[in-house]
């Protein structure tokens, strides 16, 4: 108690040094949450990003959220706790790959799920996350086909909410949501049957279809929180339960376990630990750059989702 104490001590000192921010999404330890400027979900952040003064941004969250702050941030210093911290959503989309479908389908409006490396967002017309998808696909032309990346569940769910039928859906997944399905959700509804479910888009179609609520993880929140209920099953990480036992102290939360770590933890936000979001405003290191060109190139979508209203 006394060692994480100190280093909270530190934390806060160092980010006066610095004149520095610290942003935390959802899915962190309690403990970096509670040292935060400011918690969010990817769609927040990307907007406090740019809205802070200061000299550097640290980012603890996983790799292309710090990206996306670099980009709307080129003049300012953005660091990570874990440069390993990544995405599985990621590492399911090349550029080349990208490329080579931009290049046989011209008349494609790609469409990136934010959680994409910044070189795809470079070569995308918008970006959107799980707070905003429905909202930026219905915001291009009906007759423009679209390719989608690469979430497949965000996809087909986006796809069933606005009825777009000339849709191409990438086949990405996230290696936490994707893992739960109906049988485990049924199992939680049996042991707890007055509550409610409330689910992130990435999870498969089957948990969806027997969901209360779909939305973001800061949506999520929101709507247990101001629901009557009090009672929920909650189909994402569970470091929003931080946020939701503060905001709503007397409701009760239950996670379903997944099959790969009988936990429902992201393996690549949990990287990151207070002693290395110490280390990163000390050595400000490991560091986020991204060369000009690209820079340019990806605040274009990225600029073009924070601008719809
Ligand atoms: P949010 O946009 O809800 O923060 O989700 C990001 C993410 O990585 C979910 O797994
Ligand atoms: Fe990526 Fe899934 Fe982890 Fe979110 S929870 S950062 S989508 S692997």
């Amino acid at each position: 108690m006394l060692a994480t104490n100190t280093i909270a001590e530190e934390i806060l000192d160092l980010k006066r040094q610095r004149s520095a921010v610290l942003l935390a999404h959802h899915y962190q330890e309690p403990e970096i949450q509670d040292l935060a400027d400011a918690v969010g979900d990817s769609l927040e952040l990307s907007r406090k990003a740019r809205q802070f003064d200061g000299d550097v941004i640290a980012f603890a969250g996983v790799w292309f959220m710090a990206e996306t702050a670099k980009v709307l941030n080129p003049q300012r210093m953005v660091v990570v706790p874990d440069r390993e911290a990544g995405c599985s959503l990621v590492d399911s989309c090349r550029v080349e790959d990208v490329r080579a479908f931009k290049q046989r389908h011209p008349e494609y409006a790609v469409v990136s799920y934010i959680n994409t490396s910044v070189e795809v967002k470079a070569e995308s017309d918008i970006l959107c996350t799980s707070r905003n998808a429905v909202k930026v696909v219905n915001s291009i032309p009906a007759e423009r086909p679209i390719l989608f990346l690469p979430d497949i569940n965000l996809g087909n769910y986006v796809q069933q909410q606005t009825g777009r039928e000339n849709m191409k859906i990438w086949q990405g997944v996230c290696i936490v949501h994707s893992t739960w399905n109906a049988k485990r959700l049924l199992r939680t509804k049996a042991e707890h049957p007055d509550a409610l479910v409330a689910a992130h888009p990435e999870c498969p179609p089957e948990v969806l279809r027997l969901s209360d609520f779909v939305g973001s993880t800061s949506a999520i929140i929101e709507w247990c929180v101001n629901h009557d209920a009090g009672e929920f099953i909650v189909m994402t990480e569970s470091g929003v339960s931080h946020s939701l036992h503060r905001l709503a102290p007397g409701k009760r939360f239950h996670f379903v376990p997944n099959e790969n770590c009988n936990c429902s933890e992201c393996p690549y936000m949990k990287r990151n630990t207070l002693e290395k979001v110490r280390d990163c405003l000390r050595n400000l290191d490991p560091k986020v750059e991204i060369s000009p060109e690209i820079i340019e190139r990806a605040a274009v979508p990225i600029q073009r989702m924070l601008a719809l209203k």
